[in-house]
Formats: C-alpha cells, structure tokens, sequence
C-alpha cells in the first residue's frame, strides 16, 4: 500500500517525515527509489507520462500535486484510477491574498500610478467607492468561494459565475452560458478562476470582453489558456478594458520580447498566486488516503468525465 511521490524533492522530503509521524501505516517512496512498483497503490505527482503509469499495475489513486489537474493528461490515466486534486489551506489562502490583492490594485489605480511614478509625475486619479466597483469572479469552487468571501469586507458588489447553479450570501450567481452575458454586464473588475477544460479554453476572449462594462479590467489567475492573449491586447489598446493582473500565461515563463513583459496596462507576475504548502498537502493527502481506504470519496475527487 506504498504511496509514490513524484515532484519537487525538497518538498518531497517534508512528506517523507510528515508521512513517517503522522502515517507509518502508509508506506513512503520518492521517485525514483519506488522499490516493488506492484506496492504502489498511490501516486502523487505534478505531471504523469504514460510509461511512468504502465509500470505502477495496481495504481488506484493519481493524486495531483497542485489545485488543477489540466496538466495530466487524464485520457492516459486508467479509468479504473481516481484522480484526487489538492484541496489544502495554504492554496486557499493564498489565492485570497493574491486576488485581494489584484482587485485592490486594479481598483486603486495602481497601474497608472506605476507609469506615472515613471514618468515623474505626481497625478492623483479620483477615488471609485467600492460600493460603485463590482467585481465578478468565474469559478465558484473552493477558491472561487474563498475569494469572494474574503472580497466581501471592502463593500464591492459582488457576484460570481459557475457551471451549475449556486446560492452565497452576499453574491449575485449565474450559471450556465447563457447566463455569461449578464454576468459580465455586471463586472466591473472580472476575476477568472476557472479551471482549464474544453469548455472554459479561449473564454477570456474579444466575445466576453465585449460583454463586460467599458474600461472594465481582468485578473486572470486560472490558466493561461483561459486568455486569448492577442484579443487582451486588441481590448486594451482600443480602451475597451483599462488594464489586467494576469499571474498564468500560455507559455510560462514568457519568452523574451512578449508583449506582454512591457505592457503599460498589464501586471504580471510568475504563477505564483498561491503555492502548495508542502506540510498541508501531506497532511491533505494522507486524509484523502485514509478516505480511500475507508471508502469515501477523498475530499477534491475528480469526476472523470468532468475533467475538473
Ligand atoms: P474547483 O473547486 O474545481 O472550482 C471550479 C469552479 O469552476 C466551479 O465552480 C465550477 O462550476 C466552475 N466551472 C468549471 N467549468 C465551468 C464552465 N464550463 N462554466 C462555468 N463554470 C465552470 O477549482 P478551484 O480549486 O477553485 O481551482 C480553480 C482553478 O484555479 C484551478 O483549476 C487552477 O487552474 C487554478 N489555480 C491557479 C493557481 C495559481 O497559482 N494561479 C493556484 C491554484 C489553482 P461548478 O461549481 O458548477 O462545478
Ligand atoms: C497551481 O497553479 C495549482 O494548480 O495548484
């Protein structure tokens, strides 16, 4: 009943002795020491190739390293393997810090403080009350929510868009497509925090940010995929939106010379919005194991048909 652990090492090696004191009963290999593969029956990894998973035959969790799993590719996985992502605290909690922080930045008009600091230039913009600035977030799961909840104390109004229908105090929720218009009609600052699917790739695009308000701005910190990068690019040069905080790009890093490096509208940082915390993704784990073998459903099981 060994459990696998396939990612950074030096993480690796906090599980090694968080598994060793809080679960001697799961027995703890890091790649590439796996011993007897047919032990395997765990396997915690950012990424999978498919030999690595042909050599594990009695596989029966895929434990994803990080929140997402659009980096694995799940047709290769086994349909008899579950795939369980990382549902942990410090993932939540930094992403409510980040996105706090990028919708705050936006709304205070720090980008045009940037160029203006630049410049040398002393130019005070004029304060939007909070209470005039709505703020939208796509993605209503277990950062979505954490988000919002954590946006509620500054006074935006506040709504939030997801597959199937929710109800949160506070927030105007829509779901579905066809409800996307309104939605966007309605967001002043637009925080994506979707995860990446066939449904969801290219959604930040000309189409949707021309549903949203004028000088409306954007956030991204789901995937780059989610952003069609020329059409940000075409929406800001045309004012269409007024700037964007993007944390993931297509390609990561940037390659030199990408537009985007030197944009004076555009804010970017490194995919680094919230990191797995290595003590509370072992302690995660070791849940979710216990959870399999007890036969309920680890908390973050992903359905496989859904992808997400
Ligand atoms: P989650 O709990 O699975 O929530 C996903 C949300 O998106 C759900 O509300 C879901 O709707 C909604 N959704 C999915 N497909 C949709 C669609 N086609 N149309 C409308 N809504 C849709 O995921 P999470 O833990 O909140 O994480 C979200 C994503 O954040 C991750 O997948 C990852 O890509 C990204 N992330 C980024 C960083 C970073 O550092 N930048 C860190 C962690 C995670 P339902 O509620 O109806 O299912
Ligand atoms: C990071 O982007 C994650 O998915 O945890």
């Amino acid at each position: 009943m060994t459990l696998l652990y396939k990612a950074d090492p030096a993480r690796g090696r906090v599980w090694q002795s968080l598994f060793a004191e809080h679960a001697p009963d799961i027995p703890f290999r890091q790649w590439p020491d796996l011993g007897d593969p047919a032990a395997v029956r765990y396997l915690a990894a950012w990424t999978v190739t498919p030999d690595l998973l042909a050599g594990l035959p009695n596989l029966e969790v895929l434990f994803s390293t990080g929140a997402g799993v659009d980096q694995l590719d799940l047709a290769a996985v086994p349909s008899h393997v579950q795939v369980v992502r990382m549902v942990e605290p410090g993932i939540t909690a930094g992403m409510v810090e980040y996105a706090t922080l990028a919708t705050l930045a936006l709304h205070r008009h720090l980008l045009d403080y940037r160029a203006a600091q630049a410049e040398g230039r002393w130019a005070p913009v004029r304060l939007v009350p909070a209470a005039r600035r709505r703020v939208g977030v796509m993605g209503l799961g277990e950062l979505g929510q954490a988000v919002l909840a954590g946006l509620r104390g500054f006074g935006f109004p506040l709504s939030g868009w997801s597959r199937s229908p929710k109800s949160l105090e506070g927030v105007a929720c829509f779901a579905g497509p066809a409800a996307l218009p309104a939605f966007l009609a309605a967001c002043d600052i637009l925080v994506c925090l979707l995860p990446l699917t066939a449904e969801t790739r290219g959604i930040l695009c000309r189409e949707t940010f021309a549903h949203l308000p004028d000088g409306a701005s954007l956030v991204n910190v789901g995937r780059g995929g989610h952003l069609v990068e020329a059409d940000l690019l075409e929406a800001l040069e045309g004012g269409r939106l007024s700037g964007a905080v993007l944390d993931v790009l297509g390609e990561e890093p940037a390659p030199p010379g990408h537009p985007f490096w030197r944009h004076p509208r555009i804010l970017l940082t490194p995919h680094v919005a919230s990191m797995t915390d290595a003590e509370g993704a072992a302690h995660a784990v070791i849940g979710a194991v216990r959870d399999h073998r007890a036969g309920r459903p680890a908390r973050g099981l992903v359905p496989r048909g859904r992808g997400y």
